[in-house]
């Protein structure tokens, strides 16, 4: 396969300024002879910290979030003029917490997109149905509008800084992780909605990730899968020891 595994840590809302500190070290000693492509993501407050300690690594430092709007009266808010300025690389968006929890729509989660484009970061655009979507057939459907929302109005030039995560959102934090045949469907028919929309060389071309209680014992058949290009890993990654087998599984 000619796409380069990706393999990232979303650290969620966890951890303070040492742990994080120590954590980011660990990875940044063990995964130096790595071959894939990695990412961390901490919570805003700890990116300034761990921006140090992998500053020169090959760990590349991803925000979960960010603001639709540049700057301004946004109390609460984090710009992406702001997280430039502490050296993040990459911006997750549209995360299904961010989705079902915070309530952030397509529209909203598409805005967010083409900010963080236009201002020259990579974007991990999160994508997954729910359970009852699935019970209800609508898989497809769910992950396609999603897919095609999310990226409204972004130029084709604009995508090899486009990574999509395929989270199914009963997967995430329950332990329970699609199978890796499952969740091939998913990533072959999301690469095809690509390729309707940005040819086939884009779609040949861009990466996507499998999230959903990914671990240890079920990572390298998850990424045996033909579509299936890395992972985003969400408790697994808060471990050295248990983040450090999966982002070295051996294909
Ligand atoms: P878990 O690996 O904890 O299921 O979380 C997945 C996730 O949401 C990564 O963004």
């Amino acid at each position: 396969m000619s796409r380069n595994y990706y393999m990232a840590g979303n650290w969620k809302m966890h951890m303070t300024r040492n742990d994080a500190a120590q954590l980011a070290q660990d990875l940044v000693n063990q995964l130096r002879d790595g071959t894939h492509k990695y990412l961390v993501a901490p919570s805003f407050t700890l990116l300034e910290t761990v921006s140090a300690v992998i500053e020169g690594s090959n760990i590349r430092l991803g925000a979960q979030n960010c603001a639709s709007e540049e700057q301004g009266a946004h109390t609460g808010e984090v710009s992406v003029l702001q997280l430039k300025d502490l050296g993040v690389q990459t911006i997750i968006l549209g995360h299904s917490e961010r989705r079902h929890v915070y309530k952030e729509d397509d529209a909203l989660i598409n805005k967010k997109v083409k900010l963080a484009l236009k201002h020259g970061f990579e974007v991990i655009l999160c994508i997954g149905e729910l359970l009852e979507e699935r019970e209800a057939g609508k898989v497809e459907e769910v992950c396609e509008r999603q897919t095609v929302k999310g990226l409204e109005g972004v130029d084709v030039s604009l995508l090899n800084n486009v990574v999509i995560a395929y989270e199914p959102v009963w997967a995430i934090g329950t332990g329970k992780t699609a199978t890796p045949q499952d969740a091939e469907a998913v990533h072959a028919f999301v690469r095809k909605v690509i390729a309707r929309l940005y040819g086939d060389d884009i779609a040949s071309k861009i990466i996507i990730q499998y999230g959903g209680s990914v671990k240890a014992d079920n990572a390298a058949q998850l990424m045996a899968m033909e579509n299936i290009d890395g992972a985003l890993v969400g408790g697994a990654s808060l471990k050295t020891d248990s983040f450090i087998p999966i982002a070295k599984f051996q294909a």
